[in-house]
């Protein structure tokens, strides 16, 4: 009877141990973890340090997007293709000769001005109200110059 008891009381005092010694390793391995952030903070330092370049890279690359016009080509396959590449909505194909023979016949400023402002199913300027004038002009004549 003793015995057992005894044995009891040691399982208990194994299990208690067992608990203390997981209370004093789970927040040591808690701080590990974090001290594997600290090493990844030095990373993100590492980072800043090579940000500069980035920053340089990016600078350079924005303004010459913003401030330089959108060549035909750019626009056309940014905007325009959606519909005239697919005939979705019904727009003439690039590809489509015939549908575009009367309306090449237009002339190029009736065609500008309908790029513009919209016609039947196109929205003005394809939707894309942030292009200029000469902008949608261009892609026009990227356009009729696969058209042709
Ligand atoms: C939402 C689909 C859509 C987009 C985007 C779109 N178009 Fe169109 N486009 C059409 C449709 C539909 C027509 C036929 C309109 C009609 O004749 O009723 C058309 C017709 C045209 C025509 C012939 C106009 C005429 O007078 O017959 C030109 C030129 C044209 N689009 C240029 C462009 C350009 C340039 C862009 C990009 C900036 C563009 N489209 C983007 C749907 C689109």
């Amino acid at each position: 009877m003793a015995e057992q008891h005894s044995s009891k009381g040691i399982m208990w005092a194994t299990i208690i141990v067992a608990i203390i010694l997981i209370a004093i390793i789970y927040p040591l391995t808690v701080k590990q973890s974090k001290s594997a952030a600290d090493a990844a903070g030095g990373n993100d330092s590492a980072d800043v340090r090579i940000q500069p370049v980035a920053r340089f890279e990016l600078a350079k690359a924005a303004p010459a997007v913003a401030a330089g016009p959108k060549d035909g080509a750019t626009v056309f396959n940014s905007v325009c293709g959606a519909c005239h590449n697919t005939g979705a909505a019904g727009a003439p194909k690039v590809d489509d000769k015939a549908a575009w023979a009367p309306r090449i016949a237009l002339g190029n400023d009736a065609l500008y001005k309908s790029a513009v402002a919209g016609k039947g199913a196109m929205p003005p300027k394809g939707g894309a109200a942030d292009l200029s004038d000469g902008e949608i002009k261009g892609a026009v004549d990227y356009m009729l110059a696969k058209v042709k």
